[in-house]
């Protein structure tokens, strides 16, 4: 009698190209049976390509041949077929994809993303982060993984990357793989390239959040992203005063065009307020105050919340030290409440909302 857990383990070293998790794991075996020393299943092979198949299909009676010599495999391939509902078929192992927009530059996308992301891995969850600001790439330093080089796993002939993960968090970034200075020569097409390779020829594991930190404004990177992966939603990050909200306007109504159809999940503040280190009682409102509600006022979203200036931020920023990760620090509670609402907000959007499309700019 053939042992079912030992089946299970070798099909568990088989990988499915589609989301690059175990065959087990990504739900593609149904009707496991054994009978004597044969073993029966169905290979559900929907999302793979054509040619992948018969691999998929051969690796699969390979692991188990390998385990359980003299075992007799019956592979039953089935396919939804052409009629069925359409799948994501586009990272299905990540639950909510987040892209992190503002108009101007500087006003702390990057910091914002990274510190919410890990605020988001404190509480528990499962968190990726991309780096799409090809020009500009801040993740490394960020995150103190300047210098590490992803490794790269082959799946099925093809080259894959492994994000590096820091903080308990998995990240990519075009600084990881090339030097960031030789980062500006990226143009048009090649920036859409490695904004796909980092989506579809990552090895991303099973994500509660991905967050996509995007270059300031709305360019190629915003476009390619919204076809290359359906976004859950958008957070704007501004500033408090008057010229960043106007172009923070601008940049969200990019996703809320009708055929971008992104939803806004709510907007933070950042650079509320300044605190001096010395006198942490004060509050200066350099960059005046009301931006961030401004904006959610205009496009009926929320304030997720407001962080505010310290030097903290900007050396953490600079030196790898996370500030959300700094027991005591000015900004820990504000990124802990704004990841708070973030997910209440992902909650409420999955609910009354139905899941976004890939962006065919050609309709
Ligand atoms: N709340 C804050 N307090 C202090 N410094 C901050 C704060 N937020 C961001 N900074 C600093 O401001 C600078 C710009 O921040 P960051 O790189 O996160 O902005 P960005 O919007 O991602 O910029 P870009 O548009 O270039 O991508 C960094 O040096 C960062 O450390
Ligand atoms: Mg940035």
């Amino acid at each position: 009698m053939i042992d079912l857990n030992k089946v299970v383990s070798s099909l568990q070293t088989v990988i499915d190209p589609n989301s690059n998790l175990d065959l087990v794991k990504a739900k593609l075996i149904s009707q496991l049976k054994t009978e004597g020393n044969n073993v029966f299943f169905e290979l559900d092979v929907t999302n793979i390509g054509g040619d992948l198949r018969q691999q998929v299909f051969m690796s699969a009676q390979t692991a188990i041949k390998e385990t359980i010599p003299g075992a007799e495999v019956h592979i039953h391939m089935k396919s939804a077929g052409p009629n069925a509902p359409a799948a994501n078929t586009v990272l299905p192992q990540v639950k909510n994809i987040i892209a992190v927009a503002s108009g101007k530059g500087g006003v702390g996308k990057s910091t914002v993303s990274v510190n919410t992301a890990l605020a988001l891995v404190q509480k528990g969850y499962k968190v990726g982060i991309i780096d799409a600001d090809l020009y500009g790439p801040s993740i490394p330093t960020m995150l103190n993984i300047q210098g590490e080089r992803p490794k790269i796993q082959e799946v099925y002939g093809k080259h894959k990357i492994i994000p590096v993960e820091a903080f308990g968090l998995y990240a990519i970034s075009i600084g990881l793989i090339i030097e960031p200075e030789k980062a500006v020569v990226l143009r048009g097409p090649r920036l859409s390239g490695v904004i796909k390779q980092f989506i579809n020829d990552c090895v991303w594991p099973e994500l509660d959040y991905l967050i996509i930190d995007l270059p300031p404004g709305t360019g190629d990177i915003q476009l390619t992203l919204v076809q290359t992966v359906p976004v859950t939603g958008v957070v704007m990050v501004t500033t408090p005063q008057k010229v960043a909200v106007i172009d923070a306007v601008k940049a969200m109504n990019m996703f809320l065009l009708s055929n971008i159809n992104v939803p806004i999940l709510g907007i933070i503040e950042n650079m509320s307020w300044f605190i001096p280190e010395d006198a942490p009682d004060k509050q200066y409102k350099i960059f005046g105050e009301g931006g961030g509600q401004e904006l959610a006022n205009m496009n009926k979203s929320v304030l997720l919340g407001q962080v505010p200036m310290i030097q903290a931020i900007r050396e953490g920023g600079d030196t790898g030290k996370p500030q959300v990760l700094v027991e005591g620090s000015h900004v820990k509670s504000s990124f802990s409440s704004i990841a708070d609402e973030l997910i209440v907000q992902v909650e409420k959007r999955n609910q009354n909302n139905s899941p976004t499309q890939i962006v065919n700019v050609s309709k």
